[in-house]
């Protein structure tokens, strides 16, 4: 409280020292309205201006404090003459800050310029809307999640006019019928949600009467610190719009524990500022809508519709309280035809600025349209001042990449949701660049698919080619069993050379004896089905060139099958018939040094079968 206290003294001070220049001019009545309801205050007056002087003025100020100019997102003037039934049409007035230099600092000024002078003695009606962001204090500024959500609002129940007022009231707006405490002034009525102060008789200029009111509100703070808007055009009739939001509760910060069981058994008690919803309205011919955050899709959105517009309802995937964060990303598609016309030679998007959702205050806005590769002499038109730059946008199969506008905007209220126009040039054979590309690379495609079967086909299933690639198929699938059977009894072998050095370890001959008896049963089988691949390849004309290689390989398996039996029964023999070790070797070293040898030559025939 002593802060802005303090803003005042400030105020007042500097104001003392000031002879307002334009004195000419005399509102003759004067009629504010504060709609306090939202987080965005708005300001409307209805004032009538009379020059009192000699000279014509062709220019009207109004002048807010510093700490409220400061806020001020949105100021419009409109002018209309005559009075009662008889005003005339409404003129908009542009508007300009210009500071006197004899101004005091705390004081800012905004001149409209009338369309033509008032003369001496002429009146002239006004009508200003003046919209404030940022000027609700949450007080206190932290709650927990069962207290009630209060705020401070403070401004002057005199307009801080540089002219003299004649008769002059303010009417404040509250969001219900509870308030906590407000200025007592002079001529202060509070009824209703309505607080009144006035009517106040010839105030004279820069006057200032401090007004603090203190009230509840659990209206949704919805603060979007970030919102990026992508508005791409495609001329195959789609203008698509991805919006990424980062948002903020901006009221009174939440402390304590949060109790979610307390918040779902008694929302509007334990959890009243909160909010749990937010609603976009979409363009009726909105389709394609998403809602999801970086977990995924939120399902928890609905969407409802008629001729005039869509809405969707989103829901953060918990409720919202102060100081709360969340990010997310909306996305719809609408159709070209209702965005994008045509005059003259050039092509203009007329689409609305700023975020489809009204509670929103968007703290920081940038907005991206994407043109169609191509696009010329590109200009943009805006109905309120913005920063402008821009860049270029790739995507699949753009060469050049995409012309992209960039506009960049603070402190974006509802009331900046206007038309926006972008204007460009664009030959329509570019639109034909990427359908050609396509074109061409299927058409490439395609006539390699035809080469390709072409090929294919003059191997025609009677033809003689086809019969040998049928027939060296078959050769090869059956060189593969042929080479199984070959490695199945040298895994054979393997087994009875272990049941040998196991006979060496324990002496147990009948175990021995066990394991060759199965290994012959076995070897015989596999050498039975080795015969009909032998046959098939011998009578094969394909297998030809290989078929003494396969030959060998089969004769010297067996050949060293053999060995192997001869090993394995004179070492039982020996082991029967009790010889000693050192003999056993000597018997077997001859047949051993044959085993090794062809077991090399197995290797490397081995290896040359599996390479065909
Ligand atoms: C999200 O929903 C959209 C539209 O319903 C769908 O196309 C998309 O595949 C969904 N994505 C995920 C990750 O579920
Ligand atoms: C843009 O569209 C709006 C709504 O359809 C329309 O009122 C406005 O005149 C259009 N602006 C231009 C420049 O075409």
């Amino acid at each position: 409280m002593s802060r802005f206290r303090f803003d005042l003294f400030v105020f007042l001070l500097a104001s003392v020292h000031f002879a307002p220049a334009l004195s000419d001019l005399v509102i003759t009545k004067l009629d504010r309205r504060i709609d306090l309801t939202s987080q965005i205050v708005r300001m409307t007056l209805t004032l009538r201006v009379e020059n009192t002087g000699p000279d014509p003025v062709s220019e009207v100020s109004l002048t807010f404090p510093e700490h409220q100019a400061n806020n001020l997102a949105l100021l419009v003037a409109v002018s209309t003459e005559g009075r009662g039934k008889n005003r005339g049409s409404a003129t908009n007035l542009p508007i300009t800050v210009k500071q006197p230099e004899n101004s005091p600092q705390s004081l800012i000024w905004y001149v409209a310029s009338l369309p033509k002078a008032l003369g001496k003695g002429e009146s002239l009606n006004m009508d200003a809307l003046a919209v404030f962001t940022h000027s609700l204090k949450p007080f206190p500024e932290k709650i927990t999640q069962a207290e009630p959500q209060l705020f401070l609002f403070q401004d002057s129940s005199h307009f801080t006019s540089p002219y003299k007022v004649k008769i002059q009231s303010v009417i404040v707006k509250l969001p219900s019928e509870n308030v906590e405490s407000y200025s007592k002034l002079e001529n202060t009525k509070y009824s209703g949600s309505e607080i009144k102060y006035g009517p106040y008789e010839n105030v004279p200029a820069l006057s200032y009467s401090p007004v603090v009111i203190h009230f509840p509100s659990n209206k949704p703070f919805a603060v979007a610190k970030e919102l990026v808007r992508e508005i791409e055009i495609s001329h195959w009739g789609n203008v698509q719009v991805t919006e990424h939001y980062n948002l903020i509760h901006g009221g009174a910060q939440s402390t304590g524990e949060f109790s979610r069981l307390d918040f779902q058994a008694r929302p509007n008690v334990r959890g009243a500022s909160a909010f749990r919803n937010l609603i976009a309205m979409l363009p009726p011919r909105a389709h394609s809508i998403y809602y999801r955050d970086a977990i995924g899709n939120i399902s928890t959105s609905n969407i409802y519709g008629d001729s005039s517009k869509t809405l969707l309802e989103i829901e953060p995937r918990y409720p919202m309280f102060g100081g709360w964060k969340t990010s997310f990303t909306i996305g719809y598609g609408l159709p070209l035809r209702d965005y994008l016309f045509q005059s003259g030679g050039t092509r203009f998007l007329n689409f609305t600025f700023g975020s489809p959702m009204n509670d929103v205050l968007v703290e920081n806005l940038t907005l991206k349209v994407v043109l169609p590769e191509g696009s010329k002499d590109i200009s943009v038109s805006i109905p309120f001042p913005v920063k402008q730059s821009q860049e270029t946008t790739y995507s699949h199969l753009d060469i050049a990449g995409r012309p992209t506008i960039v506009v960049e905007k603070v402190n974006v209220i509802p009331e900046h949701n206007q038309y926006f126009q972008v204007h460009y040039k664009f030959s329509n054979i570019s639109l034909l660049t990427e359908p050609l590309m396509l074109i061409f690379g299927f058409f490439s495609l395609f006539v390699a698919c035809i080469i390709y079967m072409h090929a294919d086909f003059t191997i025609s299933k009677s033809s003689s080619s086809y019969l040998a690639k049928q027939q060296w198929d078959e050769v090869l699938a059956t060189i593969q069993q042929l080479q199984d059977i070959i490695n199945r009894c040298l895994s054979i072998h393997d087994k009875l050379e272990a049941s040998l050095r196991e006979l060496s370890r324990t002496g147990d001959v009948q175990v021995c004896k066990a394991v060759r008896k199965s290994a012959d049963s076995w070897l015989k089988d596999l050498s039975k089905d080795l015969k009909p691949l032998l046959a098939l390849l011998q009578s094969s004309p394909q297998a030809t060139h290989i078929l003494p290689k396969v030959e060998e390989l089969v004769l010297k398996e067996r050949d060293l099958q053999e060995k192997i039996m001869l090993k394995h029964t004179t070492v039982v023999d020996s082991y029967e018939k009790k010889s000693g070790g050192r003999d056993i070797e000597n018997r077997v070293a001859a047949i051993q040094q044959k085993i090794s040898s062809l077991k090399q030559e197995l290797d490397d025939l081995l290896e040359f079968v599996e390479d065909i």
